[in-house]
């Protein structure tokens, strides 16, 4: 058997490993029982799980969108000098996540919802319970909500998951109804002291406004940090590169 795998990988696999193709990021170990036992008539190689794909799975299932599941603390970016110590704070927060963490920024895609996700992978990766929600997600759930009994009660999940990103705090379509219902969720994960990530594009002021000066004031007081991103744009950064047909 060890003969025929040989030949089969060639001299260089001498260890037996191979870059996963799935996340190209781990690699993976043959499995030597599996691919003996599989391998009744003609060599039949059976690879184990790799872990990188395996905590990806799990990110999607907690809601992380396809676009983010490689993001990491590691591989964010500082673009900007400021951005150091927002990613130390950020790092000092997983490491003993609580309260509500705010990654805030007016301009678009410099990194805010790479930051919330890392934080979320650093949770999976010690198997908590947690939950990445847009703000849009959110609103559609909840009006499903009254539709349909069977559905998940997104307002249960969001109040009481362990550790909950809530992306894109603000930007929400049609009427003001959602208001108070955030401000319970808040509010419950306040007292039950859940810790909780927010992105947002608002200032400030906006954010008190958004969510009322009662729980403005308890957040206040819960808030770990409020750390502002400053790096320029991404998606700008790929367009132009995009245009120069590269
Ligand atoms: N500092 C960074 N380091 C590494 N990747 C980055 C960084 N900033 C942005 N990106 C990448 O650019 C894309 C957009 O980033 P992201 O979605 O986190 O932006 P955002 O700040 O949340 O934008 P928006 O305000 O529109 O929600 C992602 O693929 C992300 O991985
Ligand atoms: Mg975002
Ligand atoms: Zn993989």
């Amino acid at each position: 058997m060890r003969r025929l795998i040989t030949a089969e990988l060639g001299p260089d696999a001498g260890e037996w490993q191979r870059r996963c193709e799935a996340c190209g990021v781990e690699t993976q170990r043959l499995d030597l029982t599996e691919t003996t036992l599989a391998s009744q008539d003609a060599l039949t190689l059976v690879w184990m799980p790799c872990p990188e794909c395996g905590v990806r799975e799990r990110m999607a299932r907690a809601g992380v969108p396809q676009t983010l599941l490689h993001a990491t603390l590691d591989n964010w970016r500082v673009e900007d000098p400021r951005d150091a110590r927002t990613l130390a704070k950020v790092r000092e927060f997983v490491a003993r996540p609580t309260g509500f963490l705010i990654l805030a920024s007016p301009d678009f895609g410099n990194g805010k919802t790479h930051l919330a996700v890392a934080t979320l992978r650093t949770r999976i990766t010690r198997g908590i319970r947690s939950r990445m929600m847009t703000a849009g997600m959110f609103l559609r759930d909840l009006r499903r909500r009254y539709d349909d009994g069977r559905a998940e009660d997104v307002v249960e999940v969001a109040a009481t998951v362990p550790f909950l990103v809530f992306d894109e705090f603000g930007v929400s379509v049609g009427g003001k109804d959602e208001q108070p219902t955030l401000h319970d969720i808040f509010n419950e994960r306040y007292s039950e002291r859940l810790p909780t990530v927010i992105t947002m594009n608002l200032t400030p002021d906006q954010f008190r406004e958004a969510i009322g000066p009662r729980m403005a004031s308890r957040l206040r007081e819960a808030t770990f940090a409020w750390l502002n991103v400053h790096g320029p744009s991404c998606r700008a950064g790929n367009r132009q590169t995009y245009l120069r047909g590269q």
